[in-house]
């Protein structure tokens, strides 16, 4: 059990976030996605660290941060050519690519696999530690296992207070939703995760890039058991994928059905939807509709606030899948645990 000490986002707090993070101890620190949960990505005892005090699965892969491309040659081996059209277009920034791991890395940060993923974050609170430690760090969301990822110092200690050595508290983080993990080692590169660089700019610059198993299971076809359990919240939730005019409708008569049945119903839904709020029992709203950025960065806040009023069921929309509204549904979906209807308007 730890005192976990809250940090401050200054020359002092990343000093001795450096200190920790030497001796092997984990310091949660801001990046801009989410705050990640960072120990000494070369020290297999400090990686044991991560998985036990996240209580995090060992098949869970780990992403490794460094500040400049030129540490990544400490952790990765044989880099394909497109890293360095990847590296100056998105980096530092939220892409994380899936690459062949050098054996300095211990074999536990990629869950036993050839592979590692990699990342250089721009928020500069993580660009300051990680330039001042000098070290990779391995660092997943500092969320518990399977709980809503952190997107500020309050969610972090909610989570992980006495289980961590501390957190540097740099505020709410600017993207809201984690990076977007592209897989090289594939025959084409493959999105594995959407995130905060979307699908459309990664084609831009690479032409092809095929889509993971885990970004195709968007239909309602897929069986709630396979979808892991991430991300949800304690009610039940539903989320609704088509035209804005067809889910709001959906909504709307799905809430009043819950309610005839006697069940507290609670709405996740753009500000532009505030007409339903009549239609449950509570409404917690996510930002403008056209504004997905906006939506993105308060949607774990979101989540964590309706959660907290603890619904029976909450019920949600989706806005489309064009930018980052890709990486929103991608969301939605796994806090709803697979509970997606698809309504047809074709
Ligand atoms: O934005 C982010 O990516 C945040 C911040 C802290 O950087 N980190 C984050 O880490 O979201 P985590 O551990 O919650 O998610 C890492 C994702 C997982 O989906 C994991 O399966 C995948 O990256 N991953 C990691 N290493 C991999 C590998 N070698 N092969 C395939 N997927 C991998
Ligand atoms: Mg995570």
């Amino acid at each position: 059990m730890y005192r976990t000490r809250t940090l401050a986002a200054d020359a002092a707090g990343v000093a001795a976030a450096t200190t920790l993070l030497h001796a092997g101890e984990l310091v949660a620190f801001p990046t801009e996605t989410v705050y990640g949960l960072g120990g000494n990505a070369l020290d297999a005892a400090a990686v044991a660290r991560i998985f036990s005090a996240k209580g995090r699965p060992a098949e869970d892969p780990l992403i490794v941060h460094v500040a400049v491309v030129a540490q990544l040659a400490r952790v990765t081996r044989d880099l394909p050519d497109v890293v360095e059209l990847l590296a100056a277009r998105f980096w530092p920034g939220p892409l994380t690519l899936i690459v062949p791991r050098s054996p300095a890395v211990p074999p536990a940060v990629s869950a036993g696999r050839d592979t590692v993923a990699v990342r250089i974050p721009q928020h500069p609170l993580a660009q300051m530690l990680l330039r001042a430690v000098a070290i990779p760090i391995a660092a997943p969301s500092a969320n518990r296992f399977g709980h809503t990822s952190p997107t500020s110092a309050q969610h972090v200690l909610a989570d992980l207070d006495g289980r961590i050595a501390a957190v540097i508290d740099g505020g709410a983080t600017p993207i809201g939703i984690e990076s977007t993990v592209l897989d090289l080692t594939a025959p084409v590169p493959t999105l594995l995760r959407p995130g905060g660089i979307s699908l459309e700019e990664l084609r831009k610059v690479l032409g092809e890039v095929a889509l993971g198993r885990r970004v195709e299971q968007d239909t309602a076809q897929i069986a709630p058991g396979l979808l892991d359990r991430h991300y949800a919240p304690a009610s039940a939730m539903w989320l609704a994928i088509g035209h804005a005019a067809a889910t709001r409708a959906w909504l709307a008569k799905r809430a009043a059905a819950l309610r005839a049945e006697g069940k507290r119903v609670g709405l996740l839904i753009p500000d532009d939807d505030q007409d339903l709020a009549t239609a449950a029992d509570l409404v917690v709203t996510l930002g403008p509709a056209n504004d997905p950025e906006r939506i993105a960065s308060r949607l774990y806040a979101a989540l964590r606030e309706i959660d907290a009023q603890r619904p029976d069921v909450i019920l949600a929309r989706d806005l489309g899948e064009e930018g980052i509204a890709r990486a929103i549904r991608d969301r939605l979906r796994r806090a709803a645990s697979g509970n997606v209807i698809e309504i047809e308007t074709r």
